[in-house]
Order: structure tokens, then C-alpha cells, then sequence
């Protein structure tokens, strides 16, 4: 894959600056539908697209998970490797600064892929990614997408103006365009959830799940 500079430079830019305005950006606590879809499936290898701060990452290591976490933030990665050396599993994950841009998962083999809000506002081809991850699955593997149905109220878009065009569950599926044959289908719905903003303000907020197994 050929990187484009210009490009790879602008992604970067916006996440370090993003990461880098804070101390921490993320609380640190497991995406809940990552929690509630992965509990019930037996540990292997995942993959973890777009990390962030590893707290996705850390939570499956404490399943018994061998994990890598890929982002293109570095402080974002540092942040991560530093977490799971605190709650004793850095020995569980390999955390990575990668463009998943020109990330080709050749030879890499896994058995659960997320993909847990890898939404960026600087423009990545996030079907690709998800695809070449999806390829990476071992037979019975799972690929877990988990993301915005909405824009959170305190988000700072233009929501009446902003042409963001939100995924339907269905529509995240088909997006992928994987061979039928090869891929069931057994999650592709929205689900609520309270979450709590930046002052303290409490909303219901949904998300679009989607978990597909590879026959
Ligand atoms: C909205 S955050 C979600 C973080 C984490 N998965 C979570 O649920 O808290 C999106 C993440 O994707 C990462 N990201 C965006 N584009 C990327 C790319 N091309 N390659 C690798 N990481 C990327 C960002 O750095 C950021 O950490």
C-alpha cells in the first residue's frame, strides 16, 4: 500500500494534537458491548483497531486475551503500554503506532477483530481496514464493530449542518461487502446506552452493533 504523506501527516497531526491536549483522553473502562459480546466467546487472538488509550485492549489481556492494539497515535500507545503494565498484563499485548492506512495484516492470523468507534474526522478508508482485518480471521473468528448511531449532544459538530453520514447497522454491514458464504451475520442492530459527557451531563446515546463470524 502506498502511504500518501500529506495525508498520513494530517492524520497524525489531528490525533496527537487531540491525545496530546489532555492527559487522558478515554476513562480507561472497557467499551460495555466489547464486554457484553466478547464475554461469552472463548479467548484467542484479537486484534484491536484504532486502541486509543488500550482500555479495550487491557480488559480482553484480563480475559485471558493475547492481544494487539494498534493506533497511530503514539501518545495514545505510550498511554496504553503504560496501563497494561499497571494492571499487570503488558505481557498479553503487543500495542503498536500504525497507520491502519497502509497496515496490511499480511500473515496475521486472529480470532476476534474490533473495532470499537474507529471513526476519525480526518478521512481513512475504514471499510478497507475492516476488510483486510476481516481477512486476517481464523474460520469461527468474529469481527465486532461497535459504532456512533448519533452525534453525542455535547459533540462540538454543527449537527444541523454537518453532512456526517451516520451507518445504519445494515448499511455497516453491506459497506463491507463480504462474501455471503463466507460470513454470518449474527448482530446488526442499534443499542442504547447512558453515557455521561464532558460536564458531567448524562444522555442516551446508540450505538450501531454489528458482529459477523467467519464460517
Ligand atoms: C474515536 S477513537 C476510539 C478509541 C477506542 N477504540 C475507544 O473506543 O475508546 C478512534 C481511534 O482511532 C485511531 N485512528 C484513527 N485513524 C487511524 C488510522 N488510520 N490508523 C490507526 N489508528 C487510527 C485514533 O488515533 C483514535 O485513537
Amino acid at each position: 500500500m502506498e502511504p500518501n504523506h500529506d495525508h498520513a501527516a494530517t492524520l497524525t497531526e489531528f490525533w496527537e494534537g487531540h491525545y496530546g491536549a489532555s492527559e487522558r483522553v478515554w476513562s480507561g473502562r472497557p467499551n460495555r458491548v466489547l464486554v457484553d459480546v466478547v464475554s461469552g466467546l472463548p479467548a484467542g487472538r484479537a486484534l484491536d483497531l484504532g486502541c486509543g488509550e488500550g482500555g479495550d485492549a487491557i480488559w480482553l489481556a484480563q480475559q485471558g486475551w493475547q492481544v494487539t492494539g494498534l493506533d497511530v497515535s503514539t501518545t495514545a500507545i505510550g498511554r496504553a503500554r503504560a496501563a497494561a503494565t499497571t494492571a499487570g498484563v503488558a505481557e498479553s499485548i503487543t500495542f503498536a503506532a500504525t497507520d491502519l492506512a497502509v497496515w496490511t495484516g499480511a500473515g496475521e492470523h486472529h480470532d476476534l477483530v474490533s473495532a470499537c468507534f474507529f471513526h476519525s474526522p480526518v478521512e481513512v478508508d475504514r471499510s478497507a481496514i475492516l476488510r483486510r482485518a476481516a481477512d486476517t480471521l481464523a474460520p469461527g473468528g468474529h469481527l465486532l464493530i461497535v459504532s456512533h448511531g448519533a452525534f453525542p449532544p455535547w459533540s462540538k459538530h454543527d449537527h444541523d449542518h454537518d453532512d456526517y453520514q451516520f451507518l445504519s447497522p445494515q448499511q455497516e454491514v453491506a459497506e463491507l461487502a463480504l462474501t455471503h458464504a463466507d460470513w454470518e451475520t449474527l448482530i446488526a442492530e442499534d443499542r442504547s446506552r447512558e453515557a455521561t459527557g464532558p460536564n458531567g451531563e448524562t444522555a442516551l446515546l446508540t450505538d450501531v452493533v454489528v458482529l459477523l463470524r467467519r464460517r
